[in-house]
């Protein structure tokens, strides 16, 4: 979630509260503009990627946490990344999405968004969703309240409680819903969802901005075996619409899913194959699967 979501969802929140305390009938109804953050053009994938990670270091305090990471996605694809714990699998998607900056190396978005150049929320607003490990919906919102709000996150007009959603919005949204397992549930308020539940609805929410692609860092994490069995099924059903990063340690998911799968160690790319050729990999059984 953007710290601009973050803000709208805090401001509907109160708002929210405040109309409740009210006569219901005087709400709905006032149009704000739609509208999306800044767009540098359209995401140039000719050269068949959509993300293109190159030679990128960066340290925290002398520590190298990214080593000269080199790794590129193509379009449509689901890439599993794994690694033991601190590979540096987080931070790269922090550098990813403009939250850290590298020291060097360049990460491009298509072929021709340097996007090293552009800040946290500009990045979200050219289409590339993140999914932090811990759900954070709006939990005193409904499921519906939650996802329109991830409809409207453009800073530039005027704050505004409601507006009217596009016909193309509501078609989103009910298929949104269908997608995420959700369209019983719709009205119910997001903080009386299980876990996998709010996580679905988090990975909703950045749908309703179809965004070109999506980092998902731990996904499945706290999920039941049933969830755990559902979100791969979510995961399927999205590739090919959209480009997907998928950071885990459950490997029955990965092996659900995966089709290239990425091993990360120290910062940089240790082994890359199907899940069966990392797995019969010497270097990777001994950092991280031989545990
Ligand atoms: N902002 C920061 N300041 C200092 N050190 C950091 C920072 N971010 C990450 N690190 C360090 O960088 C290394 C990589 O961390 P990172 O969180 O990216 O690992 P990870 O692969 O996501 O691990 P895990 O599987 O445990 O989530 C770790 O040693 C971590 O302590
Ligand atoms: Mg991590």
């Amino acid at each position: 979630m953007t710290p601009e979501l973050m803000e709208e969802g805090a401001r509907r929140v109160s708002a929210y509260a405040a109309l409740a305390a009210r006569d219901k009938t005087e709400s709905g109804g006032r149009a704000a503009a739609g509208g999306r953050p800044v767009v540098p053009g359209e995401v140039d994938v000719a050269h068949g990627r959509i993300l293109y990670l190159d030679d990128v270091s960066v340290s925290f305090d002398g520590f190298r946490a990214i080593n000269k990471l080199s790794l590129d996605i193509a379009p449509g694809e689901l890439r599993c990344i794994i690694g033991p714990n601190g590979a540096g699998k987080t931070t790269m998607m922090d550098i990813i999405t403009g939250k850290t900056r590298p020291d060097a190396g360049s990460v491009f978005f298509g072929s021709t968004i340097d996007l090293l150049r552009y800040k946290e929320a500009e990045i979200a607003g050219m289409g590339i969703g993140r999914k932090f490990q811990k759900p954070t919906v709006f939990e005193q919102l409904t499921v519906f309240e939650n996802l329109e709000l991830a409809l409207k996150t453009d800073k530039r007009v005027p704050a505004s409680v409601f507006f009217q959603a596009s016909s193309e919005d509501r078609d989103r949204l009910a298929q949104v819903l269908r997608t995420i397992h959700l369209a019983d549930s719709v009205n119910r308020q997001a903080g009386n969802l299980s876990h996998g539940q709010k996580q679905w609805l988090e990975i909703g929410m950045l749908l309703m901005q179809d965004p070109k692609l999506l980092l998902l860092d731990e996904p499945v994490a706290g999920m039941t075996d049933e969830e755990t069995e559902r979100t791969a099924e979510l995961f399927l059903s999205l590739k090919g619409k959209h480009s997907l990063m998928v950071v885990e340690h459950d490997m029955s998911f990965i092996q659900a899913i995966s089709e290239k799968v990425t091993v990360l160690h120290e910062g940089s790319v240790l082994a890359e194959g199907t899940l069966q050729q990392v797995q019969g990999d010497e270097r990777v059984i001994e950092v991280y699967l031989g545990r």
